[in-house]
Order: structure tokens, then C-alpha cells, then sequence
């Protein structure tokens, strides 16, 4: 065990969003590295929480079935943690314009909420953010760095951002230790996979499992940027335990490739699969972002962190996650 992991042994830690993909990922690790664990998450529908997700560490981890928004519950769990990785949000951009008020609440409301539980009840608690890349919008020129100009293109990004601001504040004005982790499309066992409204890779690893024809909107030439889910709870752990990090905003990013390239992929991994080119449905191409291949030397400089899952390994892995456990997602 390499230094910066052993710090998280017998640490008290809480994880909102816990039951969901990368907060359960992010457990089952922490666990692993010995620190006590409790896991706040209100299974909201059609956000991607899932008992089973924490099946192998169920007796070893504190559940409280709450939502963010109770904030007696949620300033009496916030005592005595060391670090709170904050991870509760709706990922779901399409939900996002469908239902922008639920998008605001969780999104940014809850997120001040958790951030006055800590001001009043633990202001020495390190918290750990999960922003989105989404904030950037459509941009022309790759790759994006943080300096780039935060223009988005949904109600997801808009509220991502001031949730992500928020954090920054908090630091800045309370000295609350805080870091936001912008992350691009991960991708790994426990995602949602149940719809499309989770974005494009959970679903087209769910279609092409079924031998199902994938349909790629527009030309297929888009360019999209993957991180494997291990690599992203890597950035949080480092995130967590480093004191440079506080205040800070940093781009994740890993494999930029097609959506073309990336079906091939899994088609190779898979054995075969079926695609069809369609035209982007009106709503999903007035949210587009193009292309995008996130910037992450500020990290990697600052933190010391990079990517070490190829997407080929993370995606044989993610498909015999998914064949093995298909019941409990499908
Ligand atoms: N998955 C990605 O590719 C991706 C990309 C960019 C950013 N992110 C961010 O990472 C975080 C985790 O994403 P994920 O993919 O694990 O999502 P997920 O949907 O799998 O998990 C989110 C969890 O948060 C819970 N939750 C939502 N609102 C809550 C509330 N008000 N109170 C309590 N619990 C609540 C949900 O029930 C769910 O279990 C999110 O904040 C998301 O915006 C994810």
C-alpha cells in the first residue's frame, strides 16, 4: 500500500450519493483501505442508486436512507467525519431540461445545505466535490484546460457549476478545506445501465451485452473522453488527503476517442455488435457539447495523478461485471 493510502486507515469518512456508481466504487475502495464509512443516499428514481452496488461491503458500512435536503439528518452526520466525499447529484442531462427545478434543487440547493451542515457543526472536515465537464459547454478548442471559460449548454451544467462554486466559496470565505473534481465521462461496474438517460456509454455497453443495434446520433466522429471509475475514486482519495488541492478546481480526462472508435471497442471486446448512424433527435443535439478531451496536467503536476486503466481494460472488466450481475441492473 503506497503512502497516501495507508492516511485513510481508521479515518471517519462520509459519502453522499454512496449507494450510487462512483460513490459505492469509492466505499467499496475506502473500505478496503480501512477507514470507517457511512453512507448518506435518498435513492432518488431515475438517479443511479442501487442497494446491491454495496453488496460486498453491506456489513461493513453504515447506511442512512436520507436525503440531503434533511438538514437536522444531515448536520448530525457530518460530526466527527475527517473527510465527506460529496457525490449526491442528477447526473442526467436530459432529466435536466425535462425537469430543471429538481435538477436546481439537487444540484445546488442540497449542496449549500451540506456545506452550512459542515459550517456549523465540523468546519475542520475536508470535503470532496464531483463537478462535471459539462460546465464548459461546446467548445472549439481541444484540449479544454480550467482557464477555459465555463459556458453551458442545460440546466445540468448550470447547476453543477454553482454547486461546484459554492464548494470553492466555502473555502474561500469559511476556510472549509474544499476541492472540486471536474469529471468527464466515467464509465465502470455499478453505473446506471437500466435507460439512455444516463448518458451514451452505459447504454451502449447495455445494448451491445444484448446483441441489440446501437444508434449513434450524428456522424459518430464526436469526440468523447473516458475515465474507468478506479482511476476517478484514485483522484479522490488524492484529492481528499492533500492539502495543495484545497480551494482548487481540476479537470480529470483520459482516453479521448470517437464514439465511433469506442463501439468498435467494445464490439471487439464483446465479439461482434451491431450499428446504425441517426440523425440527432432535436433535444439531445440542442444540448450537445461537440467534441471534448479534458486538460488534466493541472493534476497531474499538482496531485501527481494520472489515468492507468486502458479503455479496452476497463471495458472487459465493466462487461463481465455487468454479465455476471445482470439481474440486479437490468
Ligand atoms: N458518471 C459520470 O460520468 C459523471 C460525470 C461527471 C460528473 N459526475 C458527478 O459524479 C457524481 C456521482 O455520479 P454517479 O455517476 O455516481 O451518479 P449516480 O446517479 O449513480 O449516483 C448519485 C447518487 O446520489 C443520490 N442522490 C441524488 N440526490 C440526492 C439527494 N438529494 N439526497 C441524497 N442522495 C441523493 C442518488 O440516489 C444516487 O444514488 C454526481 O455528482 C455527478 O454529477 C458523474
Amino acid at each position: 500500500m503506497s503512502d497516501h493510502r495507508s492516511q485513510f486507515e481508521g479515518k471517519n469518512v462520509l459519502i453522499t450519493g454512496g449507494l450510487g456508481f462512483i460513490g459505492s466504487n469509492l466505499a467499496i475502495k475506502l473500505i478496503d483501505l480501512k477507514a470507517n464509512i457511512e453512507i448518506v443516499d435518498a435513492l432518488i428514481p431515475e438517479c443511479g442508486g442501487n442497494i446491491f452496488n454495496i453488496k460486498s461491503i453491506e456489513n461493513k458500512v453504515k447506511i442512512h436512507l436520507s436525503d440531503l435536503n434533511n438538514f437536522a439528518k444531515i448536520s448530525d452526520l457530518v460530526k466527527n467525519k475527517d473527510y465527506l466525499f460529496n457525490l449526491a447529484g442528477q447526473v442526467s442531462h436530459i432529466n435536466s431540461i425535462k425537469d430543471p427545478y429538481s435538477d436546481l434543487r439537487i444540484n445546488c440547493q442540497n449542496q449549500i445545505s451540506i456545506l452550512e451542515a459542515c459550517r456549523k457543526n465540523n468546519p475542520d472536515i475536508k470535503i470532496i466535490f464531483t463537478g462535471t465537464r459539462q460546465v464548459y459547454g461546446k467548445i472549439n478548442s481541444l484540449p479544454v484546460s480550467e482557464s477555459c471559460l465555463p459556458m453551458p449548454v442545460d440546466p445540468n451544467g448550470i447547476n453543477k457549476l454553482a454547486g461546484e462554486y459554492y464548494h470553492i466559496l466555502y473555502n474561500n470565505v469559511y476556510g472549509i478545506k474544499t476541492t472540486s473534481l471536474r469529471l468527464t465521462n466515467t464509465y465502470g461496474p455499478r453505473q446506471f445501465i437500466k435507460n439512455s438517460k444516463q448518458g451514451f456509454v452505459p447504454w451502449f455497453i447495455r445494448q451491445a451485452i444484448d446483441g441489440k443495434t446501437i444508434k449513434i446520433f450524428g456522424d459518430g466522429n464526436q469526440i468523447r473522453d473516458f475515465n474507468y471509475v478506479d482511476d476517478v475514486v484514485e483522484a479522490l482519495l488524492l484529492a481528499a488527503i492533500s492539502d495543495k488541492a484545497n480551494g482548487q478546481i481540476f479537470n480529470l480526462g483520459g482516453t479521448s476517442v470517437t464514439l465511433l472508435k469506442f463501439t468498435e471497442l467494445l464490439f471487439n471486446i464483446i465479439g461482434g455488435g451491431k450499428y446504425k448512424i441517426v440523425p440527432f433527435p432535436k433535444n439531445r443535439q440542442n444540448i450537445d457539447i461537440g467534441n471534448y478531451c479534458g486538460d488534466y496536467s493541472k493534476i497531474k503536476n499538482m496531485l501527481n495523478w494520472q489515468p492507468s486503466v486502458s479503455l479496452k481494460k476497463g471495458l472487459s472488466r465493466t462487461i463481465a461485471y455487468y454479465k455476471k450481475y445482470k439481474k440486479y441492473y437490468w
